[in-house]
């Protein structure tokens, strides 16, 4: 087998911090798996225990796919099989390159963040253009507990994302402009004055701000008070109040 493209980084890992971004697969790429036969989700960069390539599986399971958990560090992967159920979910080691598979989906999760920005063009190209005809490509990065996170989403053979993703546990978000830290890493050095996302994070942070006289009806409904503000700023806004209502926000990646 040919080196497996990457580095090994930090293996932090925690039981249900993908929640966020795995419940947002489900409902925006759900139809893409359901259009295949046999579906393939690649979780790669699993990290120091493989609990939350467990928890993909689980959470797609309506779909029926093959879930392989690649990890660039061989003692990783010799240390998840116990968890490995085969056909249903299996762990193998690999790296950009997705070992050969090509799969439908790719969630690749605070795996960048530890890599300098330079080396995001070229991961994100390896990774698309081994994705099948119509898969996607889930980048991103969130805190440790998986209350803040943020994510971007490529198609197969692009270099450019599609859309961003932002989604937060309403009941801690103290505000948007906390999303800056969590930015995947081909933003997150970007968050200076002058750069759109800086724009961005600061007209969704007055949003916020404005709307705190909705925070009487709780949390959630001040975030779709936040959104509808935003949009009417002239923002697109790809998504609609139900996936609002659950914190998240989805922007095409022009803006
Ligand atoms: C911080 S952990 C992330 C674990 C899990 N995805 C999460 O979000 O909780 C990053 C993992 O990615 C792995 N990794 C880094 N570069 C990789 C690559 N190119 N291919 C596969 N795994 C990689 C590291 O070895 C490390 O175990």
């Amino acid at each position: 087998m040919n080196r497996p493209l990457g580095e090994i980084t930090r293996g932090t890992t925690n039981p249900n911090r993908l929640r966020r971004v795995d419940r947002w697969i489900a409902y925006r790429l759900g139809p893409a798996l359901s259009a295949v036969e046999s579906p393939l989700v690649v979780d790669l960069g699993y990290g120091a225990t493989p609990i939350t390539a467990v928890e993909l599986a689980y959470r797609l399971a309506r779909f029926r796919p093959r879930v392989v958990g690649l990890e660039i560090d061989p003692v990783r992967v010799a240390q998840a099989q116990p968890a490995a159920d085969p056909p249903r979910l299996e762990f193998r080691r690999g790296g950009f390159e997705l070992a050969g598979l090509r799969p439908q989906v790719v969630r690749a999760f605070n795996v960048l963040r530890q890599y300098d920005e330079s080396a995001v063009l070229a991961a994100w190209r390896t990774m698309t253009g081994s994705l099948a005809d119509g898969g996607w490509l889930v980048e991103g990065t969130c805190d440790e507990l998986g209350r803040l996170a943020t994510w971007a989403t490529l198609p197969a053979d692009a270099q450019t994302p599609v859309s961003l993703t932002l989604a937060a546990r309403l009941s801690t978000l103290e505000s948007p402009a906390t999303f800056a830290e969590r930015l995947p890493k081909a933003l997150i050095h970007r968050n200076v004055p002058g750069e759109p996302v800086h724009e961005l994070l600061r007209a969704l942070d007055g949003c916020w701000q404005r709307s705190a006289p909705m925070g009487v009806f709780g949390p959630r409904q001040r975030w779709v008070r936040t959104v509808e503000e935003f949009r009417a700023l002239g923002y697109a806004v790809l998504d609609g109040p139900v996936r609002w209502r659950m914190g998240e926000l989805t922007l095409p990646w022009p803006a």
